[in-house]
């Protein structure tokens, strides 16, 4: 193939390559779609005997977000569960005791019930900032397998995520299993630790998949990753029952998920397997979990057709169980526990009487989300990262407040924590930026987002009354005239201009008007095509113009960065991810050295069906020197990351009290492609394209 032959050489090269130094400073605030409202926890339900229903344990703390659990194998030691873990801004894997069935019965809490012991410690060291995810046990208890985005693909639009082994003894040592060059999602241990089973796109790479993730499942040694054999073609998420048998998922042709089994025979070089499917067509079934210590069981997520909820079944194959239509068992597990809540991943212990999950913990815990989150970056003695529960936000240039919106409303909050969070604008508007100048005066547009050309979208700014947020009076100005889709504002330094995009001509292309006046005050045109220009930000010291845009391809859905003069001399490319690539949203560093972006340049990190919904699932949050030079990753998660700012101010961690919060909890949506409607005859309505 073409894509291989071409990028090996420039992936040798760039391997070797360390991560350029991040020579900047201040804070990145950014959002995270949904993210913020998640508050995950993992939770277990007895399932034998089957037909009993018995009371949800929860195996987490209550008050971080713990997903992807994974009961450790019993020849291990205790029972124990695996999961991962964002605490404190960092993401990591842990191991905690799991009570005992009867011991269960006394207590409905694990973590903080445990007074006396210290929270569990991390299982992996800090370095390298990463994405760690999908933990599993080999049965002797001594290495732990994950996926980690640790290392860099060495090519845009290449996933980070890999295998790795990492030994619990001291020292820690840590041995990747997954070819360079190659990504691997969703690993999954045999019972006996020899094999180790995993989802990979293999040498296709990533051709942009937001939905199903296209990979096919392969095997290798746990111990070192040779012996790597493709197992079997077109399935995700594998799970092992014995040490030849396999459950996986895939999207059938039919367009439903499907669970299939997969019978492997092991020869001295390869791997043979056969294949039949375990749940008819009709409703989804997905991401299932078995374990020796419950044959003829399969647990599995299901969205079925007039439910608007994930939830896990398990099927019990052994009742003349097998193919399509046969006649397993389905058991509910999950909906009569708790019928409004989705509920990911599940895992089945290894004596078979439980099954885990995780899913949001609900509101019922006093614990709204943090507005501000900090996020651990690569220099936090210097530099911050924080995500906000918000979208397109950015800091007044004292630093002191924060604007943000809400899709809809315009929302402004102190940074410090003191609060002083207010709404000052109650419609749809985006994106924000403050004027240089005047004080306490906000550029945004209002009006749809994601709107054609002609759609009635215009610049406005915002005054903020005395700009020192006492004063409750607020006057907006409208900049624009037409209402062609005048959008994404950002002025001048010196206070004179304001740059942002309009569909006045057909197309989408960049325009400077009058900062105070806006168009009726002078109004001139910066770029000229029949292509889209824009979410631009004029840089701190004046001289460039950043902006997004497809004139490369236009139309084609690829966006590139690229810069200009304000007097549209000197346009240059900066970043470009890739051929169909997605780079968007950039902001100058306060030096005027470095741009901040989001983008697709390290592909997706997880199987999307394992995530609640994300439209852009790849969006991590990137820098890059303006001559192109230096892309540095500061993102690492599954999720949709986008929207940053940059501030000189360096707002610490410390600095952000716990009351800025934000409202309500498990406030996000499942999979959209999964809401199809079943037509009589099994075959879907719903277009997933
Ligand atoms: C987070 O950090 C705070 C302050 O350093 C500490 O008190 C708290 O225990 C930490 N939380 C977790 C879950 O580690
Ligand atoms: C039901 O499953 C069993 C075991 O897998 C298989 O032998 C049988 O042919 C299946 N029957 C139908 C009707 O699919
Ligand atoms: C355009 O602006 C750039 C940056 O300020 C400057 O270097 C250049 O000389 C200007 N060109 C013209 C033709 O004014």
């Amino acid at each position: 193939m073409a894509c291989r032959a071409t990028l090996l050489p420039l992936f040798l090269f760039l391997l070797v390559a360390p991560e350029p130094a991040l020579a900047t400073s201040g804070t990145i605030v950014f959002t995270t779609l949904g993210r913020s409202r998640y508050a995950f926890d993992v939770f277990a339900l007895t399932i034998a005997p089957l037909s009993a229903a018995s009371a949800e344990l929860r195996l987490t703390d209550g008050a971080s977000v713990n997903y992807n659990g994974n009961f450790a194998p019993s020849s291990s030691g205790p029972p124990s569960l695996l999961f991962v873990s964002e605490r404190n801004g960092s993401l990591n894997l842990y191991l905690t005791p799991v009570p005992t069935s009867a011991s269960a019965r006394r207590r409905d809490a694990l973590e903080e019930e445990e007074e006396d012991s210290a929270p569990p410690t991390p299982l992996l060291p800090w370095d390298p900032i990463a994405l760690k995810d999908r933990p599993s046990l080999t049965p002797d208890g001594a290495h732990l397998v994950y996926v980690s985005t640790a290392e860099p693909a060495g090519a845009p639009r290449r996933s980070w995520a890999a295998v790795y082994s990492t030994s619990l003894a001291p020292g820690r040592a840590t041995r990747r299993l997954t070819p360079r060059g190659v990504a691997d999602f969703s690993p999954a241990v045999s019972p006996s630790g020899v094999w180790t089973a995993a989802a990979s796109p293999g040498p296709r790479g990533w051709a942009g998949e937001v939905e199903d993730l296209r990979t096919d499942i392969y095997v290798f040694r746990t111990s070192d990753g040779s012996r790597r054999a493709l197992a079997v073609p077109d399935g995700g998420w594998p799970t092992w029952a014995d040490d030849t048998t396999v459950f996986f998922h895939r999207r059938d042709a039919d367009g439903w998920y499907g669970v299939y089994r997969a019978r492997l025979t092991f020869t001295d070089d390869d791997v043979a397997s056969v294949v039949d499917r375990i749940t008819p067509p009709g409703f989804h079934a997905f991401t299932p979990a078995a374990s020796p210590g419950a044959p003829g069981l399969v647990a599995v997520a299901t969205r079925r057709p007039g439910s608007d909820y994930r939830h896990i079944e398990v099927i019990d194959l052994s009742g003349g169980g097998g193919g399509a239509n046969n006649r397993s068992a389905y058991y509910e597990v999950t909906r009569p526990v708790a019928p409004r809540a989705h509920h990911f991943n599940p895992f089945i212990s290894p004596d078979g009487e439980r099954v885990g999950y995780h899913r949001c913990r609900g509101s019922g815990n006093g614990d709204s989300p943090l507005l501000l989150e900090s996020i651990k970056g690569p220099a936090p003695d210097t530099f911050s990262l924080f995500r906000i529960d918000g979208s397109f936000p950015s800091f007044s240039h004292d630093g002191k407040r924060i604007a943000f919106v809400g899709l809809p409303g315009l929302y402004v909050v102190n940074s410090d924590g003191s609060g002083g969070r207010r709404r000052v604008f109650s419609g749809n508007a985006f994106p924000t930026t403050w004027d240089w100048k005047r004080k306490g005066v906000i550029y945004t547009s209002v009006g749809p987002d994601f709107a054609s050309e002609s759609t009635e979208v215009d610049v406005v700014a915002v005054s903020l009354g005395d700009g020192d947020g006492d004063d409750p009076s607020v006057s907006i100005k409208k900049l624009t005239v037409g209402g062609e889709n005048n959008a994404f504002p950002s002025p001048s330094p010196d206070g004179k201009w304001v740059v942002f995009r309009s569909g006045r001509s057909g197309h989408k292309n960049l325009y400077i008007m009058d900062a105070e006046d806006g168009e009726a005050g002078g109004i001139r045109r910066l770029t000229e095509g029949p292509w889209s220009d824009t979410m631009c930000n004029w840089s701190p010291d004046g001289e460039w113009i950043a902006f997004a845009s497809d004139r490369h391809n236009p139309g084609g859905g690829s966006f590139a960065i690229y810069m200009v003069h304000p007097n549209g001399t000197g346009l240059r490319r900066v970043v470009h991810s890739a051929d169909g690539g997605r780079t968007n949203h950039p902001w100058f560093s306060p030096d005027s050295k470095t741009l901040v972006f989001t983008s697709d340049y390290a592909a997706v990190s997880a199987e999307p069906i394992s995530n609640p919904h994300h439209y852009q699932p790849y969006g991590e949050i990137f820098t890059v020197n303006i001559d192109g030079s230096g892309i540095r990753r500061l993102t690492h998660n599954s999720f949709e990351d986008g929207t940053p700012s940059w501030t000189p101010y360096h707002l610490k961690a410390e600095d952000v009290g716990e009351t800025l919060q934000a409202s309500g909890t498990c406030a996000f949506e499942d999979c959209h492609w999964l809401n199809i409607a079943a037509r009589p005859d099994g075959l879907m309505c719903g277009k997933h394209a």
